[in-house]
C-alpha cells in the first residue's frame, strides 16, 4: 500500500530544491502537500514581467527545481512518480509527486546528489583547458535521460556565428528601460536572500568579449585575463514550447548542470538569445534541427567560487493547516 509523503520529508527535500538557478535569483517556486503528494507551483509574484513576460523562465528554474526534489527523495531511498501540469485548470501548479516503491539511490543518483550544494553560475574566464570527448558525451546523455537535447557549438565560425546573434539579442534587451530597471533591482550590494550578489557577476563586460555578459554590476578584470577565445557553447533544447516542454527542459538543465559539477566543470548561463523571440528563431535554424531552444550555457574549468543565497525552506513551503 503505498503510503503518504510527509511534511518532515517535503522539508528536506525542499532543502535541495531550492538550490535551483533562476533567473536573476528569483527563486519563482513553492512547494506544497497535497492529499499526501508533493506539488511544485509556480509563484506568480517572483515573476519577472520586462525580462520573463511569458513565464518561460519561471518555469525553466521550477523543473530545475523539481530535478533537485526528485533527486533528493530518491537519495533519501523514497523515490516519487511524477506528474507534470497534474490539474489541466490550475495552470501554475507545474508538477506532482507521489510516493514509488521505495529503494536504494542508484550510484549515479548518489553522485548527482553530492553535486547539487556544489553548484553555481561561474561567470569568471575560464581556462584554455579542452572538456574532453567522455566528459562532453555524458553532458549530452544527462539532458537525453530527462527528455530534452544539448547540441556543442562546435568550430571558430558556429561560436562566432552564436555569438554574433547573443550580442544582438542582448543590445535587443537593453534598449528596454523597464528590462534595464528589473535587471538593476535585483543586483544586491548588501546581503540578501535572492538576487544577485555583485561578487557572483563576473568581471564586467569589455568590448573585446565574444559573449555578451548580463550587466550584473561585476568587477574590472585584471590585465590580460580574458574570456576564453573560443569558448565551449553549449544549447539545451526541448521537443517543444508548451509550458511542460520547459518544465521538462529545466529538469533536462539541472541534470546537465549537476553532471558539468559532479566532473569538476563550471557553467555559466546566457539566456538573452532565448529571450528575443527572433534570436532564438535564427539560434534554432542555425543549429539545423527540430525543437526549440531553451538555454544556452558556456562551460569549461574555471576558478572556484561560491554558491549565492536562498530563502529560507520555511518561506517557500505551503504546509496544511493543522486542524484544532
Ligand atoms: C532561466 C534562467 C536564465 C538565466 N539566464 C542567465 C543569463 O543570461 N546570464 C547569467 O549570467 N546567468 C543566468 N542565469 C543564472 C542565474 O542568474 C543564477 O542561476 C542565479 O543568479 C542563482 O545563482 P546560482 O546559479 O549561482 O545558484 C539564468 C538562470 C535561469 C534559470
Amino acid at each position: 500500500m503505498e503510503t503518504d509523503f510527509t511534511v518532515e520529508q517535503l522539508r528536506a527535500a525542499a532543502a535541495d530544491a531550492v538550490r535551483a538557478p533562476s533567473l536573476h535569483n528569483t527563486q519563482p517556486w513553492r512547494f506544497r502537500l497535497r492529499d499526501g503528494g508533493i506539488e511544485v507551483t509556480l509563484d506568480r509574484e517572483r515573476r519577472l514581467p520586462a525580462t520573463d513576460p511569458s513565464g518561460w523562465g519561471a518555469r525553466i528554474a521550477c523543473g530545475a527545481a523539481l530535478f533537485n526534489l526528485r533527486l533528493s527523495l530518491a537519495a533519501a531511498g523514497t523515490p516519487a512518480k511524477v506528474r507534470l501540469r497534474p490539474y489541466p485548470t490550475e495552470t501554475d501548479v507545474l508538477a506532482r509527486l507521489t510516493p514509488d516503491a521505495p529503494r536504494r539511490p542508484t550510484p549515479a543518483e548518489q553522485s548527482l546528489y553530492a553535486a547539487i550544494p556544489h553548484r553555481f553560475s561561474n561567470r569568471t574566464p575560464f581556462w584554455p583547458d579542452p572538456v574532453p570527448a567522455d566528459v562532453r558525451w555524458r553532458l549530452g546523455e544527462a539532458a537525453r535521460a530527462e527528455q530534452g537535447w544539448l547540441e556543442l557549438v562546435i568550430g571558430v565560425s558556429a561560436v562566432n556565428a552564436f555569438a554574433e546573434i547573443a550580442r544582438s539579442a542582448n543590445r535587443v534587451l537593453e534598449r528596454d528601460p523597464a528590462y534595464r530597471a528589473e535587471l538593476a533591482d535585483w543586483v544586491r550590494t548588501a546581503p540578501a536572500p535572492d538576487g544577485i550578489p555583485a561578487a557572483a557577476g563576473g568581471p564586467l563586460g569589455e568590448p573585446q568579449d565574444l559573449l555578451p555578459s548580463r550587466g550584473f554590476g561585476g568587477r574590472d578584470r585584471a590585465p590580460g585575463r580574458d574570456f576564453e577565445p573560443e569558448p565551449l557553447v553549449a544549447v539545451l533544447g526541448a521537443t517543444g514550447n508548451t509550458t511542460t516542454d520547459q518544465v521538462i527542459a529545466g529538469q533536462a538543465l539541472q541534470r546537465v548542470l549537476l553532471t558539468a559539477t559532479d566532473a569538476g566543470l563550471g557553467v555559466s548561463m546566457l539566456s538573452q538569445p532565448i529571450e528575443v523571440p527572433g534570436a532564438r528563431e535564427a539560434l534554432r535554424l542555425s543549429l539545423g534541427r527540430f525543437g526549440t531552444p531553451q538555454m544556452v550555457m558556456r562551460i569549461g574549468y574555471g576558478q572556484p567560487g561560491s554558491p549565492t543565497p536562498r530563502r529560507s525552506v520555511d518561506e517557500v513551503l505551503d504546509l496544511p493547516v493543522a486542524r484544532a
